[in-house]
């Protein structure tokens, strides 16, 4: 896929570096030559020994190695790949681009290049929210640089949100998009994620533990492949993709008419997790204690919003697919669930505590087609959605 593509690989210094290293194999794997960069900083990460042995290739250093000056040149250097890839990219090196700084080998590449470029930041959770760094990325992104993620979730600062590289595979398939082909290209395809939370009165909720994490990932790799996806979200923990049109709802109902406002669409993928039931006659206003006892609470039942679409008589979606949380007898209600609501695909997961699955950042899946089930291994879910955007490019190819 990525066969006599070469790729300048600029690592530069933080922690994500090591996921570097497995960047450069995954590449490699898939045919791209890999030049290596290396940042002072990142030298304090990962070796250029270990760098030149995966790449199989030198790593450039410095812009005043003569040698180097001599061989080749930075600005030929710059220009000899057919994309320049920064992974991770600090905050540090999206303000020197943003600035158009060239005061390092790899501020220099950056600036001297006339190839593609594409990053892939990596930072801490207030560096990535620090205005600055919002309005670098905005600048650099308005002179054409693509930006994969980053990813929400644990980071090695001991903090949790937004700032995590992405997975190596999910950057490949950035690059493999970049390249093309772009099989989802021209392709609308819905993709609902997150939770809903259903009003008890105007402060309070009832919501499930979604984190949107696999819907999210599901979005960006679609996006990657070259779909114009309509996200419609209830209220997640994780940050929303780059590049899709963002529907922010919050209760099923709202869902719903988002979805049905969307419509007509290539694909549909039901990641949310919707909630079943809302309270009948939310309050209007805040519930007070009271002597006379406990309120209590009277249930209705929410909008199917899989079901209507899957049954939908015209403009049903080409494919549908849903989701199916479950935590006994997977397949067997799984694939009652494919049936009852009359969706195309299930892809069940087995979100007992146990897993670690729910809010985790892995999943392991079975796929429930017309073929019967097909079990996954565990994998993160950023390689869920890749080979689950993969299967949804061939069925609609
Ligand atoms: N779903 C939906 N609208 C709802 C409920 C669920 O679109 N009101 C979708 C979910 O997005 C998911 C699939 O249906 O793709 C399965 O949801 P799940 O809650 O696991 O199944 P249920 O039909 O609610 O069955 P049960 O609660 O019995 O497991």
């Amino acid at each position: 896929m990525l066969q006599d593509k070469r790729i300048l690989l600029i690592l530069t210094g933080g922690i994500a570096a090591y996921k570097g290293l497995d960047l450069i194999r995954r590449l490699r794997e898939r045919g791209a030559a890999v030049t290596p960069v290396l940042t002072r900083a990142a030298e304090q990460f990962v070796t250029p020994l270990s760098v030149a042995a995966l790449a199989g290739e030198k790593v450039y250093r410095d812009l005043f190695d003569l040698t180097d000056e001599a061989e080749m040149g930075h600005i030929q250097l710059s220009r000899s790949a057919d994309l320049i890839l920064v992974a991770p990219a600090t905050a540090d090196i999206i303000a020197k681009m943003a600035q158009g700084r060239a005061d390092d080998l790899a501020s220099t590449l950056l600036l001297a290049t006339d190839t593609p470029v594409m990053i892939a930041p990596a930072m801490n959770v207030r560096m990535w929210d620090h205005p600055a760094t919002q309005r670098n990325l905005t600048r650099i992104a308005g002179d054409g640089v693509a930006v994969v993620g980053p990813n929400d979730g644990d980071m090695a600062c001991g903090e949790f949100g937004p700032g995590r590289m992405s997975e190596p595979l999910e950057i490949v398939a950035a690059v493999e998009g970049h390249f093309g082909p772009r099989p989802l290209t021209g392709k609308h395809v819905i993709v609902t994620s997150g939770p809903t939370h259903e009003p008890i009165d105007p402060v309070r909720y009832i919501a499930n533990r979604s984190s949107g994490a696999q819907g999210t990932a599901l979005a960006r790799a679609l996006v990657a492949l070259g779909a114009d996806v309509t996200f419609v979200t209830g209220p997640a923990d994780v940050a929303p993709p780059a590049d899709v049109k963002i529907v922010a709802v919050e209760t099923a109902h709202e869902m719903k008419d988002a979805v049905d406002a969307a419509l007509p669409a290539d694909a549909a993928i039901f990641a949310a997790a919707v909630a079943d039931w809302r309270v009948a006659s939310a309050s209007d206003q805040k519930l007070k204690k009271s002597k006379d006892g406990l309120p209590v609470l009277t249930f209705a039942e929410n909008p199917d919003i899989l079901a209507g679409v899957s049954q939908l008589a015209t403009g049903r979606p080409g494919l549908v697919v849903g989701f199916a949380a479950e935590t006994h007898d997977v397949v067997a209600h799984a694939t009652a669930k494919r049936a009852r609501k009359g969706c195309d695909w299930i892809v069940a997961n087995d979100v007992s505590p146990e897993t670690g699955i729910m809010g985790g950042p892995e999943n392991a899946v079975i796929l429930i087609t017309d073929q019967g089930s097909d079990p996954w291994p565990r994998m993160s879910k950023a390689d869920v959605a890749t080979r689950l955007a993969q299967r949804i490019a061939n069925a609609l190819g």
